[in-house]
């Protein structure tokens, strides 16, 4: 199928971390039109198998290209890791996942020999082995360390940040970091970077990466070389979720820093 310019990109997550992903695509593209699906029915993807998570995602990607997306990011890591390749295989639009955004991001910034990357994660990201693939196919030099923190995402939704608590999960799970000599850390989920001041603070030797800007530029490029750029002035944001629930609104100030006007509830098929 031949898209035009004008049709959106449909952007995916477990739920409303992939706003911070989103936010970076609004300030690099901002004459886009975006749709924004988030899977509040179901998340947390983190903790489920991969199965489970190619099929979500597979339920979603099909949703955003019957609203006629003409590119397709998947802003969750976790189904980055699980369904980037079955999708990408499938798909007739292009599709493109975090994962390899972040390491390219790592590698943009890096001292060759003198960097010893890491990637946080949730254990559903880490256990796939994603990371590690990309970065070997990437050429990355030595060992890419790799840590679950299975806790943040809860923490982070219940705005635990500057609790006391937030603070001992952190040395609990990163101190590691630290004694593993790591200079370089990728927040390899949708959710960290709302941690960021923190673990700056926390560990002021280790640098943190963001990959959603790196995302942001990758998709933009893509555009360009498949003559897919919008040339309007302003693009519009329409988000969908699978459920509505009690915290959807206060979590959108959280990862967003605003409210979004119109959200619609989908009930997918599945
Ligand atoms: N969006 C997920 C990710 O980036 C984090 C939340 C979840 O576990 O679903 O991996």
């Amino acid at each position: 199928m031949i898209h035009s310019p004008n049709a959106p990109i449909g952007i995916f997550d477990s739920g409303v971390g992939g706003l911070t992903v989103l936010s970076a695509i609004e300030k690099a593209l901002p004459s886009e039109n975006l749709l924004y699906f988030g899977d509040t029915a179901r998340v947390p993807y983190g903790t489920k198998s991969k199965d489970t998570v190619i099929r979500y995602s597979k339920e979603i990607y099909s949703f955003l290209v019957d609203k006629g997306s003409k590119a397709i990011v998947i802003a969750c890591n976790t189904a980055s890791s699980h369904a980037l390749e079955i999708l990408q295989k499938e798909s007739s639009i292009p599709v493109l996942g975090v994962v390899e955004p972040g390491i390219r991001a790592y590698l943009n910034v890096a001292k060759q020999g003198k960097s010893k990357p890491a990637v946080i994660a949730t254990r559903s990201t880490v256990k796939s082995g994603s990371y590690e693939k990309a970065y070997k196919k990437l050429n990355g030099s030595g060992r890419l360390f790799t840590k679950a923190c299975p806790l943040f995402v809860p923490m982070i939704e219940e705005n635990y940040m500057e609790k006391k608590a937030m603070d001992l999960v952190i040395h609990e799970y990163l101190d590691e970091l630290i004694r593993e000599e790591i200079t370089h850390v990728i927040l390899g989920c949708t959710h960290y970077p709302l941690l960021l001041p923190k673990l700056s603070a926390m560990y002021p030797t280790i640098q943190f990466i963001n990959p959603a800007e790196e995302v942001a530029l990758e998709l933009k490029d893509l555009l360009e070389q498949k003559n897919l750029r919008n040339q309007q002035t302003q693009g519009e944001l329409k988000v969908y979720v699978s459920d509505i629930t009690d915290t959807l609104s206060d979590l959108q100030t959280l990862f967003l820093g605003e409210k979004i006007d119109s959200i619609e509830r989908v009930v997918l098929d599945w």
